[in-house]
C-alpha cells in the first residue's frame, strides 16, 4: 500500500509528495513539529500537543497555518488514509517559501504544512521495553531554547547516532554542571532506592514533554512521590531505576547508562507499571 502525505492543502502519495526547495524548513530549519502516538486508529493527548504546537509557533513568531479543529481533522484523515492502527503521526510546520534571506520574509507568506503517518510495530516495541534499553551519556551541545520543538535537530541526530555506535539505544545529555538534561529524542527519568521519581524540572534546556506529563499524572495516581530536580549519571548510575518517556516510546525502562547496570540490569517495577497504566490518563481523539 502506498502512503499518502498531506502536503500544503492536499493529500499525495508519498512518491510524489513534494516541496519547494526554498522552503525555510529545508534551508534554515525555521519551523516545529509534533509528533503523536496513534492507539487503535486514535490521536493520543492530542489537545496538549496542540498547545504545546501553539506555543512553539509563537515562540517562532510563525502564523498558525490553520485553526486548530481543521488541523486536527487533516491529522486524523492522513492516519485513516494510511491505515495506521497503532504509530505515530508527525506533523510539521515551517515558515514557508521565500527567496534565500536570513532574516523573516519582508512580505508574509503561507507557513508551510506537512503531516505524516505511519505504523509502529506493536510486538517490537514491547518486546524492547519487556528487555530495557541502554543509554549513552554525551555532552549536551545543543542551543539554549531546546523547549521549542524546532525541527532544527543535528546536535540530537548525531547524539543518536553516537549511542548507536556505542550499542546504545538513546543518548542522554548532560549539562555544563554535569547534570544530565533529556534524552536525544525524550525525556530522562530515574527512580531513587527509596522510591521517588526523579526528572529535571521545565526550563529552556529541556522540551516539555507530553509524556512526561502525563507520567505525572500517572504517578499521582499510584501515589509515587515525585521530585523535579536535576540528577547527574553518577546518581543515575546508582538509582533503582531508570527509564525515559515520549510520544513513540511511552514509558521505556532503561537498563544500563553508559556501562553500568541500573538496578539489577532489569527493567524496574515502577517503570513497567508506569507504562502498564499510561493509557488509563491519556486522551483518545
Ligand atoms: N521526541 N525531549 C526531546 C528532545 C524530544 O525530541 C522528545 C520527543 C521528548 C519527549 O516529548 P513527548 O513526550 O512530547 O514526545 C523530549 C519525539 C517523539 C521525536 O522527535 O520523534
Amino acid at each position: 500500500m502506498s502512503r499518502i502525505a498531506y502536503v500544503n492543502g492536499s493529500y499525495r502519495d508519498m512518491r510524489d509528495a513534494c516541496v519547494n526547495i526554498e522552503d525555510r524548513g529545508y534551508q534554515f530549519a525555521d519551523g516545529v513539529y509534533e509528533v503523536c502516538e496513534i492507539r487503535d486508529g486514535r490521536l493520543v493527548d492530542m489537545p496538549r500537543h496542540m498547545a504545546r504546537l501553539q506555543r512553539s509557533l509563537s515562540e517562532l513568531r510563525i502564523a498558525m497555518p490553520m485553526p486548530l479543529p481543521s488541523l486536527s481533522v487533516v491529522m486524523h484523515e492522513v492516519v485513516r488514509r494510511n491505515r495506521v492502527t497503532y504509530g505515530i503521526v508527525y506533523l510539521q510546520i515551517t515558515r514557508g517559501v521565500a527567496r534565500r534571506d536570513h532574516g523573516f520574509p519582508a512580505r508574509p507568506v503561507p507557513p508551510g504544512v506537512v503531516v505524516t503517518a505511519r505504523s509502529l510495530n506493536f510486538a517490537k516495541n514491547q518486546a524492547t521495553a519487556a528487555a530495557g534499553i541502554r543509554v549513552a551519556t554525551m555532552p549536551d551541545n545543543r542551543w539554549a531554547r531546546v523547549d521549542i520543538k524546532s525541527v532544527a535537530l543535528l546536535p540530537n541526530v548525531l547524539a543518536k547516532q553516537a549511542a548507536r555506535d556505542r550499542g546504545a539505544y538513546e543518548a542522554w545529555y548532560v549539562d555544563g554542571d554535569g547534570f544530565v538534561t533529556e534524552g536525544a529524542s525524550s525525556n530522562a527519568w530515574i527512580v531513587t532506592r527509596d522510591g521517588r521519581a526523579v526528572t529535571r524540572p521545565l526550563s529552556h534546556r529541556i522540551l516539555a514533554g507530553i509524556t512526561r506529563d502525563v507520567v505525572m499524572q500517572v504517578l499521582a495516581e499510584l501515589q509515587i512521590r515525585l521530585e523535579e530536580r536535576p540528577f547527574t549519571p553518577a546518581e543515575a548510575k546508582e538509582a533503582a531505576e531508570a527509564f525515559v518517556t515520549s510520544a513513540s516510546q511511552i514509558v521505556m525502562p532503561v537498563v544500563a547508562i553508559d556501562d553500568a547496570a541500573i538496578g539489577n540490569g532489569e527493567p524496574g517495577a515502577v517503570s513497567r507499571r508506569l507504562r502498564e497504566q499510561f493509557h488509563r490518563f491519556s486522551v483518545f481523539s
